[in-house]
C-alpha cells in the first residue's frame, strides 16, 4: 500500500492524472485494451478536468479505453447528483472515446434492475470466467467510512457473488448501484483519491492497520494489486507520524 500526500487537491489532481495516463499507457500497450472504473463525489473533479483538458493524452488511443464506474446514484443522466453526468462534462465529452466505451450505470432503472443489468454488462465485457479485473478504479471515501456506495452495515459490504448490487439508502438519499468489493478488489490498480480536514479523522482510522478493517473503505485490499491513498495535507493532518 502507498500512501502519498499532497500540500492541495490541485497537486492531487495533476498526479492522479498522470497515474491514470501512466496506467492506461502500460495496459493498452501489454492487453490492447485499459479498463477504468471512476467514483462519484465532488474529489475527483479537478481529475476529470485534467483528463478532459488533453494536456498529456496524445500517447492514449482512446477506442482501446473502457470507462465504468464504481457506483452511480439511481437518477437520469441528465440528473445533477448523476456521477455519469459529471465525469461525462467534465472528461469524456471532450475526448475521442466512442460511447461505445462508456459504460454507464443505469440509474433511472432504479437499483435492483439497475444492478441486474450493470452485472449483465460487467459478465458481457469481461467474460463469465471468474471476477472482472479492472486496471485502474478510482475511489473516493466518505466521512462515514463508505466508498463507491458501500455503506456501513449494508448488505452490499457482504455481497461476494453479485459483481453490482443494488443499495436501498433513506428516503433522503438517493438509491444506488454499487460494484461490490470482490470486483474492487481484484483491480490491478487501486486510487483513493480523498481530501479536506473533515476526512482526517476517517483516514486516520482507516490507516492504523493496528485495527481489523472496521469501514468499507478500510475493507478495500486489493487480492494481487496496488493500493494507493492519494491525500491532500488536511486529510491527512492526523496520521500519525512513522518514525
Ligand atoms: C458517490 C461516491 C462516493 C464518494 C464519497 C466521497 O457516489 O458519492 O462514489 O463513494 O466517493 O462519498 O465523496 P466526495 O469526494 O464528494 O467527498
Amino acid at each position: 500500500m502507498k500512501t502519498v500526500i499532497f500540500t492541495d487537491i490541485e497537486e492531487l489532481s495533476i498526479r492522479a492524472a498522470e497515474l491514470f495516463y501512466e496506467s492506461a499507457v502500460m495496459s493498452i500497450k501489454s492487453s490492447g485494451r485499459f479498463t477504468a472504473a471512476l467514483s462519484g463525489g465532488r474529489t475527483p473533479l479537478g481529475l476529470y478536468s485534467i483528463l478532459g483538458s488533453g494536456i498529456c493524452d496524445s500517447d492514449i488511443n482512446w477506442g482501446q479505453v473502457h470507462i465504468f464506474w464504481s457506483d452511480e446514484r439511481c437518477v437520469g443522466p441528465d440528473d445533477k447528483d448523476s456521477n455519469y453526468l459529471a465525469a461525462f462534462g467534465m472528461f469524456l465529452s471532450k475526448v475521442l472515446i466512442p460511447d461505445r466505451n462508456i459504460h454507464r450505470m443505469i440509474g433511472e432503472k432504479g437499483p435492483e434492475e439497475g444492478a441486474r443489468l450493470y452485472d449483465k454488462e460487467l459478465r458481457d465485457f469481461f467474460g463469465d470466467k471468474g471476477i472482472p479485473s479492472f486496471d485502474l478504479i478510482i475511489l473516493g471515501i466518505g466521512e462515514d467510512g463508505h466508498t463507491a456506495s458501500i455503506f456501513p452495515g449494508s448488505e452490499a459490504l457482504h455481497e461476494k457473488r453479485l459483481l453490482a448490487a443494488p443499495v436501498r439508502l433513506m428516503p433522503s438519499m438517493k438509491d444506488r448501484i454499487t460494484l461490490t468489493l470482490p470486483v474492487l478488489n481484484n483491480a490491478g490498480n487501486i486510487l483513493f483519491l480523498v481530501t479536506g480536514t473533515k476526512k482526517a479523522g476517517i483516514i486516520a482510522d482507516i490507516m492504523d492497520d493496528s485495527k481489523r478493517p472496521r469501514h468499507p473503505a478500510g475493507m478495500v485490499r486489493p487480492v494481487n494489486g496496488e493500493l494507493s491513498f492519494f491525500l491532500d495535507e488536511a486529510a491527512a493532518s492526523q496520521l500519525k507520524q512513522k518514525g
